[in-house]
């Protein structure tokens, strides 16, 4: 049997050290999330009540939390202060479970709700068969400008003025364009529907201002995954003005979706928050450059990459047409990706290339032309290792304290 330590050793010099990682749904932490990962906090509990149980009160229904109880404070504050929300709840330990948190807070049984269809990029929890079936929820799909990639904002209104749904959730993982969401906010208020946007792949281009700036824009609640443009641990966050929302989610926390949070992932995450505050900013810019950089010095070597007609995106995300690269590389993109692994260059295998990871790594626009002669050496079939290697070893964390 191979040692664990072995393994995750060679996992972490490989795509740690070796590999130049496109993968949109994913990032890097810095030393100091990782450190704090590794803490104690991932071995304890914290349970404040406030409570009488058995004839006596009960504070917290653990020991030994000070330390603990002041960080998830602190990481809330944060939250609150970088998404400039009234309210933020850390808890979620996935976007998916804040997603769940968030359905259950403002849906019964039998209800309706609306959603981007994943034929059209939207999260696939959302589809009818996984989370509404299991909540008991109907399902409506947003319509949706396919040649412009974002909610139809005229026909979603009168979709929604039409179903009047208990709410309206904007969950895209193909996402690389703002959605209309102050057309939105009309409608939900006519219908009296709650407005939500879970921003789980854009999430850190939201906190350094470079996206759409849900909150503002209407959407009672904003929520989604610390860990892919936004670069914290795996896991989740809500942000919302509206504390009647708040309460209720996080009441749909503990002892529903539920119990222990994972208190060093909180704790992580709160890092990553001081680091989005001093380095937020200029990150993201640096991401939806890189982005759209890629874009362009992909469709020069013969990518097929969507959306040109509008600067390819606005996002960290760029598309492949998956019909493009079969008839003009003779690959679908699962065998694209394949390829690229080979290469020591990872992406998915659903025709996204993301610059979230490598930018955090420090690239510029200029290092995009190189990865795009990469990938697209590698999708002919040649051997790009040498070129990977030297490309990656140019990288290093950027948008971080030093260790
Ligand atoms: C829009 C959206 N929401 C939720 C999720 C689930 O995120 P997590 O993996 O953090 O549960 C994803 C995952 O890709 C997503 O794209």
């Amino acid at each position: 049997m191979r040692d664990v330590l072995d393994l995750v050793a060679k996992h972490d010099e490989w795509r740690l050290r070796r590999t130049i990682n496109l993968i949109p749904s994913e990032n890097v932490t810095s030393e100091q999330v990782r450190s704090i990962l590794a803490s104690d906090l991932g071995d304890r509990y914290t349970l404040p009540w406030g409570k009488e149980w058995h004839g006596y009160v009960i504070e917290n229904s653990y020991r030994g939390t000070r330390y603990l109880d002041e960080v998830e404070a602190l990481g809330e504050r944060l939250a609150r202060e970088v998404f400039r929300a009234k309210h933020a709840t850390l808890k979620p330990l996935s976007g998916h479970l804040a997603g769940m948190m968030l359905l259950a807070a403002v849906c019964a049984r039998g209800d309706r709700i609306m959603v981007l269809d994943s034929r059209v990029g939207g999260y696939d929890g959302y589809m009818p068969e996984y989370m509404p079936r299991m909540l008991g929820l109907q399902v409506e799909f947003l319509p949706f400008d396919e040649s412009e990639w974002t909610v139809d904002p005229r026909a979603a209104a009168e979709r929604i003025a039409a179903s009047r749904p208990k709410l309206v959730l904007i969950g895209g993982s193909f996402i690389v364009f703002p959605h209309n969401l102050r057309a939105l906010r009309k409608a939900c208020d006519e219908a009296g529907a709650v407005l939500a946007y879970d921003g789980s792949h854009v999430l850190g281009l939201i906190a350094g201002g470079a996206f759409q700036d849900p909150l503002r824009e209407g959407a009672d609640v904003l929520l989604g995954s610390t860990h892919k443009s936004f670069f914290g641990p795996q896991g989740g966050l809500v942000v919302t003005d509206r504390e009647d929302l708040y309460s209720q989610m996080v009441e749909n926390f503990t002892w529903r979706v539920a119990d222990n949070a994972h208190w060093h992932r909180i704790a992580a995450t709160a890092q990553a928050l001081l680091e989005t505050r001093a380095f937020g900013k200029d990150y993201a810019r640096q991401v939806v450059r890189n982005a759209q950089a890629l874009g362009r010095e992909l469709e020069k070597r013969d990518l097929p990459v969507k959306f040109a007609h509008r600067g390819y995106t606005k996002s960290h995300q760029v598309h492949l047409l998956e019909a493009g690269l079969m008839k003009r590389w003779g690959i679908d993109p699962n065998e694209f990706s394949v390829r690229l692994e080979r290469n020591d260059i990872i992406v998915d295998s659903v025709a996204r290339i993301g610059a979230n990871e490598v930018t955090r790594m420090g690239a510029k626009e200029s290092d995009m032309e190189g990865i795009a002669d990469l990938i697209a050496g590698a999708a002919r079939g040649e051997d790009t290792r040498e070129g990977v290697s030297a490309l990656r070893k140019g990288l290093s964390l950027s948008y971080a304290f030093p260790a």
